[in-house]
């Protein structure tokens, strides 16, 4: 979704707003652009449709004027208006004195066009972000009001979600940036400030970073800044937090794409999540202390969240539900949103995140808060709105995920629901101590994810004889039903072929239609209780002349003659089962959209973190 970067000081601007740029490449986008100002107010606006490099190289060829003193860049993911340079950021209002850049959505745009117009403004793109820059421009050019008055003004009559840096041509030494519903980070250095829609353009400059809260704005004129009310002409206390991160988060390595690189990381990112959490018979999840006590006592739990984190919540109910024996509701955040609901102040709702920005699950949140209940988040991304917005929550630990297909934190997120489960069922006097003993034993697990990865050779090969298939089915029960839809939703994503996930069992209720010689159909196979069953789906496929490709961690011959591939993964638990299952799959999807030659971190319309409705 679109990125913004910003900088104000004396350094050359160009250089730290392309870079930024390129650091918020993985956000996904299909334009960009970039304005920088120098001392005496001359602003140049340049932009492309396409690629940053496209950007970066009309810069190199025109020159980055190196007397600049603040810049605003932006990527920009269509919403308003197709992706072309017209519609590009940053955007600039008709007297060519204020100019912005804008992620979210501005509701009421039209209304306020319509106003704009009847007051003979030109426009020049068909974007919601242009109303909001002729808006400040319209207050700003009455004259009287200042340029952060102008900005307050125009920005208490929208409606929707908004981070902006806005830059005024009469005032060089000034920089302003706000934020509502979308977020916005501050970072400080010694006499220069960068904005960042995430940290990842900012943390090589400065570590100290301020997160804008909803209607909030920062202030920069000179070496100074303020943060302030977006309602009201007041200032704010400066909340600086010094945020720890690793620089090779933002580094391929040996790697080709970062997806690949992530599916690796979780040797360490599986552990990550677990390691100091557990003692030999317990668990230990500190940022829910304040709350155990009622987390405890519920006897509803809802889990509320978006796409793979989705998938992961569907597996949370499974061993919430199997260990603790507590109800779980799963719902995509999108409707609980707007669902009638039956959350009340004794309910628990989870929200799942890895950006812990999605719009949709923030929304969700909002509302459950709304409602009393207890919120907890569990996210990757400390400091986001989501880990801010709930009562209490667990990170993930698994470092920046860049890949837009998550992989890492989805593995992360199933470590920590697998881990709350066994604390609830411990606190509700649910399972035995030998038992938590058994289950707390990561010792050989841990290993097995290892002894996957090694068999990435022969995951590529299979892959690779699968590229041309246009459909395929992921057909798994129990636990590894959501393994199956995350396996296809991976395939979707990066591969663009048509997939489905279902319950082994529920694919002769319809999508068996689709099944001939062509159609490759993945079946989870763990050898428990359902084994015999799954054994008699896949007979049912077979028999239709359909492709077999089995996952499992059975060895016997049955599963070799029906299988036209066979991967074999070691032994272990349920829980573990479904982890290592996933990184085959994800090995998988990998190497068909490598197969095909395609981008495989920015695949195409899809944006890394969803902070639009
Ligand atoms: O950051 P979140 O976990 O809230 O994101 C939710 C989904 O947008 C995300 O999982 C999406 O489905 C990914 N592209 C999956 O690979």
């Amino acid at each position: 979704m679109c990125g913004i970067v910003a900088y104000k000081g004396q350094k050359n601007c160009y250089p730290i707003l392309i870079n930024g740029l390129k650091k918020l490449e993985y956000r996904g986008y299909d334009s960009a652009g970039v304005a920088c100002i120098t001392e005496q107010g001359k602003i140049t606006v340049t932009k492309r449709s396409g690629k940053v490099k496209q950007l970066e190289d009309v810069l190199k060829k025109h020159g980055m004027n190196k007397k600049c003193i603040g810049g605003i860049a932006h990527t920009r993911w269509a919403t308003h208006g197709r992706p072309n340079q017209i519609n590009a950021h940053p955007h600039i209002d008709e007297s060519a004195t204020i100019v912005l850049v804008h992620n979210g959505i501005i509701e009421n745009y039209d209304p306020i066009k319509k106003f704009l117009k009847s007051k003979k403004v030109k426009f020049k793109s068909e974007t919601d972000t242009e109303v909001l820059v002729q808006l400040i421009g319209y207050f700003y050019k009455k004259g009287k009001l200042n340029f952060e008055q102008s900005v307050r003004a125009a920005l208490q009559r929208v409606d929707g979600a908004y981070a902006i840096v806005v830059l005024n041509k009469d005032e060089p030494d000034s920089m302003i940036a706000a934020r509502k519903g979308s977020p916005l980070a501050l970072g400080i250095n010694e006499k220069e400030f960068f904005v960042g829609s995430d940290i990842s353009p900012i943390i090589s400059h400065t570590q100290q970073i301020i997160y804008l809260e909803d209607s909030q704005m920062a202030v920069i004129k000179n070496d100074n800044y303020e943060i302030k009310s977006i309602d009201k002409d007041i200032s704010l206390p400066k909340i600086v937090e010094k945020i720890d991160y690793k620089i090779d988060d933002y580094d391929k390595g040996k790697f080709k794409f970062f997806m690949h690189k992530e599916i690796h990381e979780q040797v360490d990112t599986i552990s990550n999540s677990i390691i100091g959490r557990t003692t030999e018979h317990n668990v230990i999840l500190n940022g829910l202390l304040e709350y155990w006590s009622q987390i405890e006592a519920s006897d509803k739990i809802f889990i509320t969240a978006c796409g793979t984190s989705w998938h992961a919540g569907l597996i949370g109910k499974n061993l919430i539900e199997r260990f603790a024996k507590v109800p779980v509701h799963v719902e995509y955040a999108s409707e609980f949103r707007y669902n009638r609901t039956l959350v009340d102040n004794k309910s628990v709702v989870i929200a799942i995140s890895q950006s812990g920005e999605t719009a949709d699950t923030l929304a969700a949140i909002k509302k459950a808060n709304d409602y009393g209940a207890i919120t907890i988040g569990i996210c990757n991304v400390a400091g986001s709105s989501i880990s801010r917005e709930t009562d209490c929550g667990v990170f993930t630990r698994c470092g920046h995920e860049i890949g837009v297909a998550s992989t890492k934190a989805f593995t992360a997120q199933i470590s920590i629901l697998y881990l709350f489960a066994l604390k609830l069922a411990s606190s509700r006097k649910q399972i035995s101590k030998s038992a938590m003993t058994a289950h707390l034993d990561f010792s050989s697990s841990l290993r097995k994810v290892r002894s996957v990865l090694r068999k990435e050779n022969e995951i590529k090969k299979i892959a690779l004889k699968y590229k041309n298939a246009s459909d395929f089915l992921y057909l798994g029960r129990g636990l590894n039903f959501p393994v199956a839809l995350e396996g296809a939703l991976k395939l979707k994503e990066i591969s663009y072929i048509h997939a489905e996930g279902y319950p082994a069992a529920e694919m002769k209720h319809g999508p068996i239609a689709l099944v001939d010689k062509n159609m490759p159909n993945v079946f989870i196979v763990p050898k428990d209780m359902t084994y015999e069953k799954i054994i008699s789906n896949i007979e049912e496929i077979r028999s239709r002349k359909g492709k077999i490709i089995i996952i499992t961690d059975s060895k016997e011959k049955i599963l070799k003659d029906l299988a036209h591939d066979l991967i074999i993964i070691p032994k272990t638990n349920h829980y573990m089962f479904c982890v290592l299952a996933t990184i085959v799959l994800q090995l998988f999807a990998y190497y068909i959209a490598v197969g095909k030659k395609l981008n495989v971190d920015q695949p195409r319309n899809l944006a890394k973190s969803v902070t639009v409705e």
